[in-house]
């Protein structure tokens, strides 16, 4: 698919469902009793997974286009899959199922696409195994396939030596089936999503700094949920609003949860004009308006506390970088080599083929800014972020840029292309 320089971007958009909240809102209502129903949720692949591995465990989900209605069985209620459950590009249907599947009464086998089958499962084997679960990977390489039987399980207070919301997340659900009270301790906040719905389910979960306390049995009862804006997918209209002259894009309905809004605030820093309107709680989770104008954009320095903010927003940030006055320094993002894919790599591969000056460090990256920018042709190696990072780039740069395998934003969003266009006018 083919980007080249555009002209003003304009108009008003509503970005797809928060896929983190999309996830966590089809698991916890499958272990809920009555019927969880779940508006503006993410159609994109890697929560279908979810809903099909949870019809898998026996749950009836109604997935019609409108309104999820997802009718759960309570927290004994999931039965012995038939087969194997796939959670096809999804880390997070993949750690938090496992949490799940850990604390059952039986068997089941969870497998992945050939990206899933190569990130770490380590981090959640450890845990796990210490809660007394029994969980091995088929080809003991630490990845999916992962083997997965039902043991009971003893509370843990572990500390988590990655900020990972999904490591957080499937530590806290298996916590759901222990006995006695389990903590999760991150080295820096991660994402709190799991511990706001659970909570809002009927569950007693108590966050205190960076550690997060679950006690077990609760009896969850199914809600509404409203899934805000996805401020992940925001984030590329929020670059491209900055970068491409003339722009004004009024963003409506974004999530800006304080754990995931690291992006607004880089972008403060660089000198970008972003205006949050209208702040609102939906469905326990802040929400509010984003007014994005064309602004002159000056390099910064990203790092700490800040990285589990912002871990999924950083190659839209290093496109960003690139079109910046001044050097952007990018640190403690080692996990960006372990997400779909190495994204610290590809990215300093593919900006360095548009004419960056950019160079890679063991965690993160150094972008100069400020150089002419062209495009070249880049392949998106089926990661969402990516393709996406790439047409925003694509939109600024001059020349014309070739994004391979541009479908990939099937995952979390698939309409992106034709959201893009329409703002072009
Ligand atoms: C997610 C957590 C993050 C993020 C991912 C979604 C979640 O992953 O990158 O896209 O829904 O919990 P990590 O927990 O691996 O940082």
């Amino acid at each position: 698919m083919d980007f080249k320089k555009c002209g003003p971007l304009r108009g008003e958009i509503m970005v797809p469902g928060d896929k983190s909240i999309s996830h966590r809102a089809v698991m916890f209502g499958a272990l809920a009793e009555g019927t969880t129903e779940i508006t503006d949720f993410l159609q994109g692949a890697d929560c279908l997974s979810t809903i099909s591995c949870f019809q898998k465990l026996g749950i009836s989900i109604e997935n019609t286009g409108g309104a999820i209605l997802v009718h759960g069985r309570g927290l004994q209620g999931l039965q012995t899959p038939q087969d194997t459950l796939d959670a096809g590009n999804s880390g997070t249907t993949t750690r938090l199922i496992s949490g799940i599947l850990a604390g059952q009464d039986f068997s089941c086998r969870l497998t992945g696409d050939a990206s899933i089958k190569s990130r770490p499962m380590d981090r959640i084997i450890r845990p796990l195994s210490l809660m007394g679960a029994s969980i091995t990977s088929e080809r003991g390489n630490s990845c999916a396939p992962l083997l997965i039987k039902g043991s009971p399980l003893k509370g843990i207070a572990y500390q988590s030596p990655v900020a990972s919301a999904q490591v957080k997340s499937c530590v806290l659900l298996a916590g759901l089936y222990a006995e006695g009270q389990t903590s999760v301790t991150e080295p820096a906040l991660s994402r709190d999503h799991t511990e706001r719905m659970l909570s809002g389910f009927g569950a007693r979960v108590e966050s205190f700094g960076k550690t997060a306390v679950i006690w077990p049995r609760p009896r969850l009862t199914g809600q509404k949920i409203q899934v805000p804006g996805d401020i992940s997918s925001a984030a590329y209209f929020l670059a491209a609003g900055l970068l491409v002259a003339g722009s004004e894009i009024l963003l409506k309905n974004v999530g800006v949860n304080p754990t995931r809004d690291g992006i607004l605030r880089v972008i403060e820093a660089m000198g970008g004009s972003v205006q949050s309107l209208n702040p609102r709680i939906v469905s326990g989770e802040p929400v509010a308006d984003l007014l994005v104008r064309h602004s002159s954009l000056r390099g910064t320095t990203v790092q700490g506390d800040l990285i589990p903010t912002l871990i999924d927003e950083i190659p839209v940030i290093a496109v960003l970088a690139s079109f910046a006055e001044g050097t952007t320094v990018i640190r403690n993002a080692q996990e960006l080599k372990v997400k779909e894919s190495n994204r610290l790599d590809i990215m300093v591969e593919s900006l360095s083929a548009m004419g960056v000056d950019i160079t890679g460090t063991d965690d993160g990256m150094i972008i100069r800014g400020g150089r002419p920018v062209h495009g070249a042709q880049v392949h998106s190696r089926l990661d969402h972020r990516i393709a996406m990072s790439f047409a925003v780039a694509g939109l600024a740069a001059e020349g014309t840029t070739t994004i391979l395998e541009a479908d990939c934003v099937n995952i979390s969003y698939p309409e992106f292309y034709r959201d893009l266009e329409r703002l072009q006018g």
